[in-house]
């Protein structure tokens, strides 16, 4: 781990998840044509993004990080990236006017387009075919031509990531954010649900709020922070060639930093420390993100920390938990206790989406409500009994009306997903489910802060 890291030295490892190119000069030539284009963040970004995760890690503030498992070509719309933008809005002013924390915001997106396959085939009515493994990669039509890993597709993805980062920035900066609009947020379809009448509750209290600041002096105008948001993007960093070509020195600290996104996170299938992907990631120095499945050890993680975090900076690591409904209790209290031991800096966050996905009996992958929302009680429990602070949680979630997981308040059944399944690769939240985890776990943050601000009792004489 102490060779000399240089932004290609991953390509000297064992690496997993690697697509087929047929071509590979064809390859090299857009690897190269990306390294000519212009970043899509920039390094003082992601220090800021670091700094806010180190809050984070203290015990100060939430992260909520979530978007599409699969962003694709083809659902690239203003629409899809605003809807998803005011859920994430409404999401985030729940946590904090309701949970009382100070949220950093992290979308799965504007990048988010290569996905790690359980198998390197998939097999329809007896025909077998390479997996589509996101976008960047090959087509998700079953023919063979579809499944054809096409380097061209890099340029496509690093468009379309480059055209929904500006109208995020645009939405977060613009007066979109602007917390005056907070009852203006909700999604129309949304509007019947009990979700809804919670919400417009919530905005109406901030609207009062902001009433009286506004006769105390404070207003929007003045404080930028009451009209404009931070919002950070995030993608898994699986497709090495690409994040390659997007690693750029920065000029003012001489570090390198990727530039696809403020945050990258390395899979749960690509974690093995001696292996390409952890390689790559060691020698960035943007925040990143480690997912935690069940077959990580307490010691196996100590080993990737020292890797990937060896001078212990605080907002640096964030450690993304996927166990299951049902293992988080067998799991995640020794690699905390491990962690809180070795005196290692990290946040603690929860993916309830991927160790929850079920076969429905209509056969299509789903996720129950109740399992997503009974990991994150578990993890806030654990985080409890351990003393330690349940840093965020991470979703796969939609700001449209979709029919992808079962449950939540308008009790979805597997009879109901045919209606509206449209993901791409997992089953997400749609804007109801999402609005009402943000809900619940606004309560949960509540809870672990006010039990935190309790005195102490006395010792006994
Ligand atoms: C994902 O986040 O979409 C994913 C594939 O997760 P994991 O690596 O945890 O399986
Ligand atoms: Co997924």
């Amino acid at each position: 781990m102490s060779e000399r890291w240089t932004p290609s030295s991953w390509r000297n490892k064992p690496i997993q998840q690697v697509p087929a190119y047929p071509d590979l000069d064809a390859l090299k030539d857009v690897e190269r044509q990306l390294a000519g284009f212009p970043p899509l963040v920039f390094a003082g970004e992601a220090r800021k993004l670091k700094r806010a995760l180190a809050k984070v890690a203290a015990g100060e503030a939430f992260l909520l990080q979530g978007g599409d498992c699969a962003e694709s070509f083809a659902e690239h719309s203003a629409d899809n990236i605003r809807d998803f933008f005011r859920l994430f809005l409404q999401m985030a002013v729940v946590m904090t006017y309701a949970g009382g924390s100070p949220v950093v915001k992290i979308g799965r997106s504007a990048g988010q387009f290569a996905k790690p396959r359980s198998s390197d085939t998939e097999t329809v009515d007896g025909v077998s075919l390479p997996s589509y493994r996101g976008d960047i990669i090959n087509d998700i039509g079953f023919t063979p031509e579809s499944r054809i890993p096409d380097p061209r597709r890099q340029t496509e993805a690093y468009r379309q990531s480059a055209a929904t980062l500006n109208l995020l920035r645009a939405f977060a900066t613009g007066g979109y954010a602007n917390l005056e609009n907070a009852h203006r947020w909700m999604l129309g379809f949304v509007k019947d649900s009990p979700q809804s009448s919670r919400y417009s509750e919530l905005a109406e209290r901030i609207t009062e709020s902001i009433a009286f600041m506004r006769a105390i002096g404070i207003d929007p105008e003045t404080h930028p922070e009451m009209r404009q948001t931070d919002f950070y993007t995030s993608h898994e960093a699986l497709l090495l060639g690409f994040e390659e070509a997007m690693t750029r020195v920065d000029s003012t600290t001489g570090d390198w930093y990727a530039t696809s996104g403020h945050m990258l996170w390395i899979g749960d299938r690509t974690r093995q420390p001696d292996h390409a992907h952890v390689e790559y990631m060691r020698g960035i120095k943007n925040p990143i993100g480690l997912k935690c499945g069940p077959s990580l050890t307490a010691e196996g993680l100590l080993r990737l920390i020292d890797a990937l975090n060896p001078e212990n900076e605080a907002g640096r690591l964030t450690l993304i938990c996927r166990f299951g409904a049902d293992k988080v209790g067998d799991h995640l209290p020794a690699l905390v206790r491990a962690v809180k031991a070795e005196g290692r800096t990290v946040v603690w966050s929860c993916d309830p989406m991927h160790g929850n996905t079920v076969k429905a009996g209509s056969g299509y992958k789903t996720r129950p409500f109740e399992r997503i929302m009974g990991e994150v009680r578990d993890f806030f429990a654990v985080h409890q009994a351990e003393g330690t602070h349940a840093g965020g949680i991470h979703l796969e979630m939609t700001g449209k009306n979709v029919t992808e997981c079962t449950g939540g308040a308008r009790a979805l059944t597997d009879a109901d997903l045919s209606d509206r399944y449209h993901t791409y690769c997992d089953p997400r939240l749609n804007a109801e489910q999402a609005l009402e985890i943000a809900f619940l776990t606004s309560e949960l943050i509540k809870r672990e802060s006010n039990s935190r601000q309790r005195p102490a009792p006395l010792a006994a004489e």
